[in-house]
């Protein structure tokens, strides 16, 4: 019965997607389709991705969905409708852009839906059902899975994988605007070993890239931090300045850790010598959580260059900091 309910749910998604599709192509989609083509995607993005439009009528999908013979329950599960003592049963998603959310055999399992404009909240996304784990699932994994790409490039948003896919980087996927988990690390690592992250350039981004490459590593996942100054995000870097920058981009990474510890560095005057011995003593801790003496070594090395700080007293540290932590 569990099984039967799984596929029932795909099936509402499924048939909700090519509603929403339907709807951005007839006349009252209109406006929607000329907000995607004003955000420079193409008539074949479009399609590919299946993006749609749900419209301004508030329980229009839910009786369509009725018509085909699904119950009230059934698309309550799905995420579709809400209900409330007044209105009654009526559509989640009102007059919004959709992006349908498939899953890596490309089963649509959920939705987001952005506003035209400036409204609140901007994104909506799918509850959490029987079908859709957010923190299982990243959002362009169908198509990225077969890019040839030895790496993933991780970005923020929906519009990020979407141009990114357009100007031909078909190796990018988002995290379901939630942080990037374990979950997803141990997905990317079926597919790739290396990452790439693409995210935002204002702080949550910066913040978002700190607290996803201990999580990386974690999972054995090489990492790199690509940014997008002086752009908010790849969407519109990719717009302004085309592919071959975002390519020199790519070339200029940075690693994960280095990156990490560049952003620290930004909380110490390294220009004294108190603040560069307290920077470096923190430095010298994250440096000893490299169990690998090889790998630790050479970002010893790494570190002592980019910092200029003597190799071998840096070394002493790390070793004296884990015997203490230890
Ligand atoms: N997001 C969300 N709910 C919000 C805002 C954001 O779920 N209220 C998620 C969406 O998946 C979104 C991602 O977080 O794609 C990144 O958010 P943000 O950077 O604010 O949006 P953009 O993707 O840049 O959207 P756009 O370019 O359309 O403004
Ligand atoms: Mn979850
Ligand atoms: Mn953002
Ligand atoms: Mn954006
Ligand atoms: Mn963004």
């Amino acid at each position: 019965v569990k099984a039967d309910l799984r596929s029932t749910l795909l099936e509402i998604n499924k048939t909700a997607a090519k509603y929403f599709y339907a709807q951005l192509k007839s006349n009252r989609g209109e406006t929607a389709y000329r907000y995607l083509t004003g955000r420079a995607l193409s008539d074949e993005t479009i399609t590919a991705f299946g993006l749609g439009y749900s419209s301004k009528y508030s329980d229009d999908l839910y009786r369509y969905l009725r018509s085909k013979g699904y119950t009230e329950d059934q698309i309550r599960q799905a995420g579709l409708i809400n209900t409330d003592e007044k209105n009654g049963v009526y559509d989640k998603f009102w007059n919004r852009v959709m992006f349908p959310i498939m899953d890596v055999n490309s089963r649509v399992i959920g939705f987001g839906g952005r506003v035209m404009g400036d409204g609140k909240p901007k994104y909506l996304n799918s509850p959490e059902t029987m079908i859709f784990d957010k923190s299982r699932n990243l959002y362009g994994l169908n198509r990225a899975r077969t890019s040839r790409k030895p790496y993933f490039l991780v970005c923020e948003g929906y519009m990020d994988v979407i141009a990114l896919h357009q100007a031909g980087f078909t190796n990018a996927v988002a995290s379901l605007g939630t942080a990037l988990t374990s979950g997803h690390a141990s997905l990317i690592k079926r597919y790739v070993q290396e990452v790439y992250l693409t995210y935002d350039s204002d702080d949550a981004g910066t913040r978002a890239a700190l607290r996803a490459v201990p999580i990386l590593k974690e999972a054995g996942i090489t990492t790199r931090v690509i940014r997008m100054d002086p752009y908010k995000d790849p969407d519109e870097f990719i717009k302004n300045l085309g592919a071959e920058a975002f390519e020199e981009r790519i070339g200029k990474a940075r690693n994960g850790f280095m990156f990490s510890l560049e952003t620290l560095s930004k909380n110490y005057d390294l220009n004294t010598p108190e603040g560069k011995t307290d920077f470096l003593k923190e430095a010298a801790r994250r440096l000893g959580t490299f169990e690998e003496e090889l790998e630790r070594n050479n970002y010893i090395e790494a570190v002592a260059k980019e910092y200029q700080v003597d190799m071998g007293s840096l070394k002493k540290l790390v070793s004296k900091t884990a015997i203490q932590d230890g």
